[in-house]
């Protein structure tokens, strides 16, 4: 399946045209399981190489990290596992902190994302040893004899190492209107007002930071991503259902009530196993299910 995925992909104007440089991380061959973790894709070329800690000490924790690579500069160059070792007594202890000093110490040539360093901007997501989360939430196991895994978000197409491309994912976030939409002012002329009961509907919502760990990890949205929105999306449109502000419920409703958009979902749950901020996609998708049912 995962090949016919990528191809039906690849085939699309747009994609091959404008994106030569994009790979399909799901081209790489694997197979993906139904609701369970992404399974490993098979990478082409051997891991042979292993780039060694600088100057490890005497009493060196040395751990072992096998890290996706693929350069966009390099078409004819397969995508590969890079093994590098780190001394985890000169590492921070996430495995943000390990890939920072891959890139600062050891191979300036590792490219992934980051800015926040605290689970607030969602751009380090990756895969790490077989789950989708942040790499600067993610502690590294002390554990030396295990080896720890890291690929890009599953199913997505990958611009260069640990770096996935989102533009669909940004397109299909700006298609649900993700902002407030109402046309009655309020009388007193102040702020649009909630009571603290109605406020309250928005927690677990609004604390979303987009990171996409849930859409990548839904096999509904693997193999459907063109129309289905997927967890994330999803969460974040029953964010604007939910506001008692919004003016716009009907159609917003409106726009999802097709046999893609939403009700691809199959309650498989992988998205609320893999929040990394801990909310639960799979439920704000049931609510919207269950309003639509009721006209509520
Ligand atoms: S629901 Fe969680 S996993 Fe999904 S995008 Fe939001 S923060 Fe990320
Ligand atoms: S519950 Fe729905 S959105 Fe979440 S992983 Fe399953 S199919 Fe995807
Ligand atoms: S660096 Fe911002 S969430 Fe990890």
């Amino acid at each position: 399946m995962a090949s016919l995925r990528s191809a039906t992909r690849l085939a699309a104007p747009a994609r091959s045209l404008f994106r030569p440089a994009v790979r399909s991380y799901a081209t790489i061959g694997g197979e993906m399981s139904r609701g369970a973790t992404p399974s490993r894709p098979v990478i082409s070329e051997k891991d042979t190489s292993t780039i060694k800690e600088p100057e490890p000490e005497k009493d060196s924790k040395i751990k072992t990290f096998h890290i996706y690579r693929w350069n966009p500069d390099e078409p004819a160059s397969k995508p590969k596992m890079q093994t590098y070792t780190l001394d985890l007594n000169k590492t921070g202890p996430m495995m943000l902190d390990a890939l920072i000093r891959i890139k600062n110490e050891v191979d300036p040539t590792l490219t992934f994302r980051r800015s926040c360093r605290e689970g607030i901007c969602g751009s380090c997501a990756m895969n790490i040893d077989g789950v989708n989360t942040l790499a600067c939430l993610c502690r590294i196991p002390t554990e030396t004899t295990k080896e720890s895994r890291i690929y890009p978000l599953p199913h997505t197409y990958v611009v260069k190492d640990l770096v996935p491309d989102l533009t669909h994912f940004y397109k299909q976030y700006k298609s649900i209107k993700p902002y407030l939409q109402r046309d009655t002012k309020p009388g007193d002329g102040r702020e649009n007002r909630q009571t603290p009961e109605e406020r309250k509907k928005l927690d677990g919502l609004y604390e979303c930071i987009l990171c996409a760990c849930c859409s990548t990890s839904c096999p509904s949205y693997w193999w459907n991503s063109e129309q289905y929105l997927g967890p994330a999306i999803l969460l974040q449109s029953y964010r604007w259902l939910a506001d008692s502000r919004d003016e716009r419920k009907a159609e917003r409703k409106e726009a999802l009530e097709n046999g893609m958009s939403l009700y691809r979902c199959h309650t498989i749950l992988n998205c609320s196993r893999t929040c990394p901020k801990g909310l639960n996609p799979a439920k704000a998708i049931a609510e919207i299910k269950k309003s639509m049912a009721l006209g509520s």
